[in-house]
């Protein structure tokens, strides 16, 4: 049955450790959070979709079929109506109100969030089931998303080739699978070879995560054109990519055993650092999963530091502003602070123990609930 209204909200997310590792078929353990992107939809009598964005001030209009090309927040919307068309999903007209509370290009996924609010809105006012009758839309008045694994990670992937094809930015599956998956006080520990998603508890206590803006701003779910983070974001991805030719290998996972981590030594110096970072993040991310699992705070703290690191010196996707924010979480007594995200910008993560107190800018952050339904 098709409704007359709809109502989906997807959160955002911070990714605890495992950066750039989605698209090298590693490990990430991200969780999503409280804050994030409402789509109230209500049935159109065309066949167009209207959308308006308070978030961002605009508006959009644009036909259901073959719907032109664009950029900015509107490419997501449009992609993500592309994309459901193409996959069978049954469409209706609607009016799309777009509301939220996360920064857009913050490295928080907003753009995500945008995507699959986009989608659940959609999919629940066109009927909610496609053609061939395998589908199925997360339903769920409450916080939590029913379970129903296969339709999230296809859910997942329609709205990451949305963005793919409709902004450029050649990002991986994290940010969608952790906007769909993700559950209250768990990170997800996500294996992106076998996309096995496992729940990891995050026992806390009173320490505390927290997000700080670096100011800069990446494009993501930037509503101008595209600009040098995504070029430096995909040349990343190429460079990984070149380097898994010359050590003739399908992933840069498959170089983790000794053997093949020698081979490293013979790649040009810029892919041996792409891959050494990789290599290491997802042995970072194990380390992480144990760490929550013995409470062991601190560990987490040097780990953050350790991925910080990482991510300026090998994988290069540091700025100097990214830089600042980190000296001011570890000068307020961070226990450990690295860039979150894809990088050249964003936000930076800092991990606080009980008695140390975060810059009064910073906003903390908790793991929360997946994306999900709401009563229109
Ligand atoms: C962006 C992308 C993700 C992932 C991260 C880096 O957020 O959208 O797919 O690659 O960067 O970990």
């Amino acid at each position: 049955v098709s409704h007359e209204r709809a109502v989906a909200f997807a959160p955002g997310r911070v990714n605890l450790l495992g950066e750039h590792t989605d698209y090298n078929e590693g490990l990430a353990l991200p969780f999503a959070i409280a804050q994030g992107i409402t789509v109230r939809a209500r049935k159109g009598g065309e066949a167009r979709i209207h959308a308006e964005a308070l978030l961002y001030s605009e508006a959009d209009d644009f036909p259901l079929t073959h719907p032109p090309r664009t950029t900015g927040w509107r490419a997501y919307v449009r992609g993500v109506a592309a994309e459901l068309g193409a996959a069978g999903w049954p469409l209706t007209g609607a009016h799309l109100r777009i509301e939220g509370d996360l920064p857009p290009g913050a490295g928080l996924s907003s753009s995500a969030a945008l995507e699959v609010a986009v989608c659940l809105a959609l999919i629940e006012l066109g009927g909610g089931s496609a053609t061939d009758g395998t589908h199925g839309a997360t339903h769920s008045t409450h916080t939590q998303p029913t379970a129903r694994p296969s339709s999230h990670l296809e859910l997942a992937r329609l709205c990451a080739r949305a963005e793919r094809g409709w902004t450029g930015a050649q990002t991986g599956l994290l940010d969608q699978l952790a906007c769909l998956y993700g559950a209250a006080d768990h990170a997800l520990c996500i294996d992106f070879q076998s996309l096995d998603i496992r729940p990891v508890a995050m026992k806390l206590g009173n320490w505390r995560l927290v997000v700080l803006d670096s100011g800069e701003r990446h494009t993501h779910a930037d509503t101008r054109a595209h600009t040098h983070s995504d070029a430096g974001y995909n040349q990343r991805r190429e460079e990984c990519a070149h380097a898994c030719e010359l050590l003739e290998v399908h992933s840069l996972r498959e170089i983790e055993d000794d053997d093949r981590y020698d081979a490293l030594a013979l790649l040009p110096g810029v892919l041996r650092r792409r891959a050494e970072h990789v290599v290491g993040e997802n042995e970072r991310v194990r380390t992480a999963v144990t760490a929550l699992s013995t409470g062991d705070l601190p560990l987490l703290g040097e780990l953050l530091n350790a991925s910080h690191r990482s991510l300026r010196d090998l994988y290069e996707v540091s700025t100097p502003a990214v830089e600042r924010t980190v000296e001011r979480l570890r000068a307020a007594g961070a226990a450990g602070a690295r860039i979150v995200g894809g990088g050249f910008g964003g936000s930076v993560l800092g991990l606080f123990a009980p008695y140390a107190r975060p810059p009064a800018d910073a906003r903390e952050v908790r793991p929360a609930g997946g994306a999900h339904l709401l009563a229109p």
